[in-house]
């Protein structure tokens, strides 16, 4: 597979394609943390008015800590999945106590906190911190699946992992930061699950799957 091409093409197609999105104006990790909780069960779209309201009334992790519950409760309301809410608050008070209010520079460090799974480590270590962490959605998962012709299921664990493991090898060498977010803006603006625009993709010519006309049956999902 052409590691250094496919890197290129897909950079390079970022920076000319990337959405001017309110969380991608600078490299704060506190505001891509609360950006990458709030995207995890929600549309960009919907997004946005809360990430800018939620930002003008908790603009720093002492804000979040200081705020009362109810507070917070309400600035999420209409975004659904509350937990998340209060993980991250609770998330945000350790941070405060044992960080001095510094989002942890190290991995481990961040993925110990409340509600910070594999994906927010990796989306917030790498947007911020431009770490080399890979950051696999459901989009990711995607573009990987069909780019590498992966045709395991990826509900599965094990199709995560290795997909983890693909993403490094990958963005070895580049912006961990751009690479990441270059991988889920093609999932989510021309890689799309239903009706992909192969025409339009800067690495139809390393697609394992555009070469195959296999684009349309993968990513492989199990039925629960
Ligand atoms: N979905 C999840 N994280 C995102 C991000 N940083 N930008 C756009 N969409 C996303």
């Amino acid at each position: 597979f052409p590691i250094g091409e496919f890197s290129r093409r897909i950079l390079n197609w970022y920076e000319n394609n990337k959405r001017p999105l309110p969380w991608r104006e600078d490299k704060d990790p506190y505001r891509i943390w609360v950006s990458e909780i709030m995207l995890q069960q929600t549309q960009v779209d919907t997004v946005k008015p809360y990430f800018e309201n939620f930002m003008n009334k908790f603009p720093t992790p002492e804000a979040l800590a200081e705020a009362e519950e109810a507070q917070v409760m309400k600035a999420w309301e209409g975004l659904g999945y509350y937990s998340r809410a209060r993980n991250l608050q609770s998330a945000v008070k350790e941070v405060v106590q044992d960080y001095g209010g510094e989002i942890p520079k190290s991995p481990e460090n961040f993925a110990s906190l409340k509600g910070v799974g594999p994906y927010t480590k990796g989306a917030v270590m790498s947007i911020a911190y431009d770490l080399e962490e890979p950051a696999v959605d459901g989009n990711v998962m995607r573009v990987l699946a069909r780019v590498l012709l992966i045709g395991d299921d990826i509900g599965k664990q094990r199709t995560r992992r290795q997909v983890e493991d693909d993403v490094r090898m990958l963005m070895a060498g580049t912006s961990p930061a751009d690479f990441n977010q270059a991988l889920m803006e093609l999932g989510a603006l021309v890689c799309t699950p239903k009706n992909p625009d192969c025409d339009a993709c800067p690495v139809k010519n390393t697609c394992r799957a555009y070469q195959r006309s296999m684009v349309h049956a993968l990513p492989v999902k199990a039925k629960k």
